[in-house]
């Protein structure tokens, strides 16, 4: 007769919930081809909430809710999301258009910076009247450094695009030759459907736009831990 011990047992059922994190994050297979680029700005809602007082989202104007059809480029935003999938496609469709479709997987911060509109919390980052996006520098960071969150590379130079290119306003510039700094770049890079907008680069964690798979990973590790913890 097999027995397994209690021991082993969690050890399995661990590992499997780290397993299916994995690949959870990985998310759904590479999407379909992009729509064209012709510039769909958005105008700006007269409020920022519903009349029940939720948030309400730029793109859908009204709150946050569950993306049906499932998002595929901003999938992390499926579950409570700010945009339909149109605006999904449009998203990935521009980001394709900036970095290339070969090199755009290569950029998480970057892409999770173009999802901007599907964030369900964006219109807390927003300022309609100024046009501004509050971007926290240390994600700003990791988007204008290709994942480093040290905030001193925001006013130097970055070669982290510099092998794709960046297709911006009509021509193609190389990163360390176009953008002295970060501020530069966030001029001429702006998530899809806010072009019109500007980004303020903002000191701290909270009440700025911010997004790491860190985070991610940090969360779903304490869920899995106080799982377990429940279990046992
Ligand atoms: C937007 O900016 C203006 C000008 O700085 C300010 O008066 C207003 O309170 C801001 N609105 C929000 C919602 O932050
Ligand atoms: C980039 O350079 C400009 C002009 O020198 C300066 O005003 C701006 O603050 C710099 N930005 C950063 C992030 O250092
Ligand atoms: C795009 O380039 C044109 C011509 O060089 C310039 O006038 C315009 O300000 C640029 N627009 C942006 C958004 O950088």
């Amino acid at each position: 007769m097999i027995e397994t011990t209690l021991v082993q047992r969690r050890t399995l059922i661990f590992a499997t919930l780290l397993i299916t994190g994995i690949i959870a994050q990985k998310g759904p297979t590479p999407p379909p081809p992009a729509p064209s680029s012709d510039t769909p700005l958005t105008s700006a809602p007269q409020s920022y909430f519903t009349e029940d007082g939720s948030l309400k989202c730029t793109l859908k104007q009204k709150e946050a809710s569950q993306a049906y059809p499932s998002l595929k480029q901003c999938y992390i935003y499926t579950r409570s999301s700010c945009c339909t999938s149109v605006h999904d496609g449009y998203i990935q469709g521009e980001l394709e258009n900036l970095v290339s479709d070969s090199c755009m997987d290569n950029f998480d911060a970057l892409t999770q910076y173009f999802c901007f509109g599907c964030f369900a919390k964006q219109s807390s980052y927003l300022n309609y009247t100024t046009r501004t996006i509050r971007v926290c520098k240390d994600f700003a960071a990791r988007v204008w450094s290709g994942g480093n969150p040290d905030i001193d590379t925001l006013s130097r130079p970055s070669t982290a695009y510099d092998n794709c290119g960046l297709h911006v306003n009509s021509s193609i510039k190389i990163q360390s030759q176009a953008y002295k700094n970060a501020t530069y770049f966030f001029k001429d890079v702006l998530p899809p459907f806010f072009e019109n907008y500007q980004i303020e680069l903002v000191d701290g964690l909270s009440n700025c736009y911010d997004w790491s798979m860190r985070k991610i990973m940090q969360a779903w590790m304490v869920a899995s831990v106080l799982l377990l913890l429940v279990w046992v």
